[in-house]
């Protein structure tokens, strides 16, 4: 039993053609005041108590990709505790790595660093909070010692995650589906983000602007112009989800193995419209459906159709049934399935896997299904960190995985480390 401990992983480190984390540095991140770890396997398993950091370290490497990170939490809500209440500008401003190492600027909250290996090599990755001169939170990014947008981190590396949060996404409204379905995406055109983000702060001025009322000075040429920046951001994003969605649709139907076939669909007006009309022409449409609502939009305070409103569903093929009418382990597996197809996707297209953060995804699945996962994962190549309170779980990676142990805001590379 001990040899199986060991943690001699003979699956080497990631192939060249995946990201993958070498090196991770967090300060003053959740429970973590340090954290110094130097990866080198293709898979990494973390195993710990409850509440002994695990879930913070799979978030604290989401934030090497765009967003608000695995649990979208508010960005201060990942300052550590001590240095919230105590401290929030003045705490040790030594960087948080020694020189040579990937560092971050010493006036942040929080801060995350990674040297990754990417696609096209090497790369020193920092993201992190600070606080600006107005004293509103803004979250900044670094590669290899230049400040770059949060948003074109997608563009350096692929990272995509389970949580066990995400046990509800078939059940929930449509928002988090859609999430999971952009984020899905990203993986595939890593400019996806920024669209995002773009139509959804034109959706917001239209919004404000609307609030004013009809009489409330709103000029209509700048509502127009609006509008059509809107239905240009909005069908670029909406294409977006039609090509992923087709492209994953495929690798999806010749899945085999222990991972049940899913059927996708997009449920959206755009995305529909796509479905019969050339881009430019469904670009009109919106815009002046748009135009058309003006009042009743203002009435409503929303802007009542568009991309923001669409919905992925997901179909059980092999029983025929909706996701949402599964069982609970059957809806983890169909998750689990979509993941794969989508790394193996990103795979294809950008030339590497990206960093799987599966959070607890072991502890729900049978013997069967879990050797089925680590077989996949070790094919796709890429970068793995799976979590679990119980290492016996991952016996099967025994040998071929790190084994980090995490307790009370301290990872510790186990055996070999
Ligand atoms: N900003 C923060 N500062 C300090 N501690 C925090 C902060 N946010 C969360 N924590 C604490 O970090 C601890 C570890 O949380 P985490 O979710 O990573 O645990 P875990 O190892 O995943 O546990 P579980 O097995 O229960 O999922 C928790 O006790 C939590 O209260
Ligand atoms: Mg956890």
């Amino acid at each position: 039993m001990e040899a199986a401990h060991k943690n001699e992983y003979s699956a080497p480190v990631a192939s060249p053609a995946a990201c993958a984390v070498q090196r991770l540095r967090l300060r003053n991140f959740r429970n973590y005041e340090h954290l110094a770890l130097d990866l080198s396997a293709q898979v990494v398993v973390l195993s710990g108590a409850n509440g002994a950091g695990k879930t913070n370290l799979l978030e604290a490497i989401s934030f090497l990709s765009p967003g608000r990170g695995l649990r979208r939490a508010r960005l201060r809500d990942a300052v550590r505790n001590d240095v919230a209440r105590n401290d929030v500008t003045g705490h040790d401003a030594s960087p948080v790595a020694p020189s040579g190492t990937p560092s971050v600027a010493p006036s942040v909250d929080w801060a995350v660093a990674a040297t990754v290996q990417g696609p096209d090599g090497l790369i020193k990755l920092g993201s992190s909070l600070a606080r600006t001169e107005r004293g509103t939170d803004r979250r900044l990014a670094r590669q290899d010692g230049e400040t770059v947008s949060p948003a074109s981190l997608a563009q350096v590396v692929g990272v995509q995650w389970l949580t066990p949060q995400m046990d509800r996404l078939f059940l929930e409204g449509p928002s988090s589906r859609r999430r999971f379905l952009d984020r899905l995406v990203l993986g595939l055109d890593p400019d996806h983000g920024r669209r995002v983000g773009a139509y959804e702060r034109s959706l917001r001025e239209r919004a404000k602007l609307l609030r004013m009322g009809p009489g409330g000075g709103a000029d209509p040429a700048w509502l127009s112009a609006l509008e059509a920046r809107m239905a240009a951001d909005g069908v670029a994003v909406a294409a977006a989800r039609r090509e992923a969605l087709s492209r994953l649709q495929r690798l999806l139907s010749t899945t085999s193995g222990e991972f049940p076939k899913a059927g996708l669909a997009i449920e959206g007006r755009i995305e529909s419209w796509l479905a019969e009309q050339p881009a430019v022409e469904v670009e009109s449409r919106f815009a002046a459906m748009l135009a058309a609502n003006r009042q009743r939009d203002g009435e409503a305070n929303s802007t009542c159709d568009g991309p923001h409103r669409s919905d992925l569903t997901v179909h059980h093929l092999d029983k025929d049934m909706p996701a949402a009418l599964c069982s609970t382990g059957e809806q983890k597996a169909l998750l689990i399935a979509v993941m794969l197809a989508n790394a193996r996707a990103e795979a294809d297209r950008r030339g590497a896997a990206p960093i799987l953060l599966l959070d607890e995804v072991a502890a729900h699945l049978d013997r069967e299904r879990r050797v089925a996962l680590f077989g996949e994962i070790l094919a796709l190549g890429g970068q793995a960190w799976l979590s679990g309170t119980d290492r016996e779980l991952f016996e099967p990676l025994f040998g071929q995985a790190q084994f980090v142990s995490v307790d009370r805001g301290r990872a510790r590379l186990e055996d070999n480390a």
